[in-house]
């Protein structure tokens, strides 16, 4: 299979928010490709937390919409034509997409982590300005480095989960050892629905999941979870003492619970993403607890402190 630059379409469908409440699929321009981009037919997209942020706040936490955007960064299809500089993989090929593109030259950032990197950019974010345009559109043109060829047999529309459930492995693999372990997973959406699952294969001993709603709390017992347990049962959220929490609402009731529900010396991890600035007690940091994910930095055990975001992509 081979489309040169003059087959392409110049517009193709896509998924743009416009403001809170304002989503449209519209036509949109498609660009020609640079020597090393790839075009992809997109066949399948999940819809992240973060997109209907966009669409029904009009921001994802401090990523405030200042202009129209196309959504969407969990998706997966098949190559149409290949980056003209031979990289990347070729037309046909059935791929999955990594979203982030690291920052520039900027000192700050740990060795080795170029996802915290400042500057850091993700499909469908308004992060930056110009905002980074998602991928839910028939067609899009993507630079090849951020393609990642599927294996044989794995459905395109599984697929799409790539991204989220990367999301998961990365939060719990920053969470330590895990085999023997009780976990709390506070939130069981998309996200804490497979934080659970990888929890179960890393090898956690027991495993609870909390949510507010019944159905969330029915898949994350197929997934693995041990135990669930409605929100407002903050005094067996409390019982559970567990010695690794996941807050995987985006909300500072869940991130109540997640410290609630955490042993002494306890690791929480935060994957929710939300614009936060409140206070949490020195009495509770001062139990040893480590907080700090993907997303978030390190809270001090030693003094009272405003819990803040950073910048998103850990
Ligand atoms: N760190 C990352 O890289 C990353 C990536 C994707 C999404 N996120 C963020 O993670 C969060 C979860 O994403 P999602 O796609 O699963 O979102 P979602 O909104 O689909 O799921 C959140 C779940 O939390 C439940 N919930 C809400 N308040 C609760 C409470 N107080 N206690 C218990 N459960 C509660 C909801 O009922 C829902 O089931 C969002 O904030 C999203 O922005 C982070
Ligand atoms: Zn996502």
């Amino acid at each position: 299979m081979s489309t040169t630059s003059a087959d392409l379409p110049t517009e193709t469908l896509g998924v743009v928010a416009h403001g809170a409440g304002d989503l449209r699929v519209e036509s949109v321009p498609l660009r020609r490709p640079a020597a090393s981009e790839a075009v992809v037919e997109i066949a399948y997209g999940g819809v992240c937390g973060s997109d209907l942020h966009y669409w029904t706040h009009g921001a994802a936490g401090e990523s405030i919409l200042r202009a129209p955007m196309l959504l969407g960064h969990e998706v997966a299809g098949t190559v149409l034509r290949q980056a003209d500089d031979g990289t990347g993989p070729a037309a046909g090929t059935r791929v999955t997409v990594h979203p982030a593109t690291p920052g520039g030259n900027v000192p700050r950032y740990p060795a080795g982590r170029p996802n915290l990197s400042p500057g850091c950019t993700y499909l469908g974010s308004a992060a930056q300005f110009p905002h980074t345009d998602g991928a839910f559109t028939r067609y899009a043109v993507l630079p090849a480095r951020m393609l990642r060829a599927l294996p044989d047999g794995l459905p395109l529309r599984t697929a799409a989960v790539a991204e989220p459930a990367a999301v998961a492995w990365h939060a719990v693999a920053r969470a330590g050892d895990i085999a023997g372990a009780s976990a709390l997973v506070v939130g069981s959406g998309p996200i804490g629905a497979l934080v659970v699952s990888v929890l179960r294969l890393a090898g956690a001993d027991a495993i609870t999941a909390v949510d507010v709603h019944d159905y969330p709390l029915t898949i994350a017992r197929q997934l693995g979870a041990t135990a669930t347990l409605k929100a407002d049962a903050t005094d067996a959220i409390a019982a559970v003492d567990a010695d690794i929490v996941f807050e995987c609402t985006g909300n500072r009731h869940g991130l109540e619970s997640a410290i609630r529900g955490a042993t002494r010396g306890a690791r929480v991890r935060r994957a929710g993403v939300a614009a936060l600035a409140f206070t949490v007690a020195s009495a509770v940091l001062s139990t040893g607890m480590q907080a700090g994910t993907a997303r978030t930095r390190e809270a001090r055990p030693d003094k009272t402190e405003p819990v803040k975001e950073v910048p998103k992509n850990a």
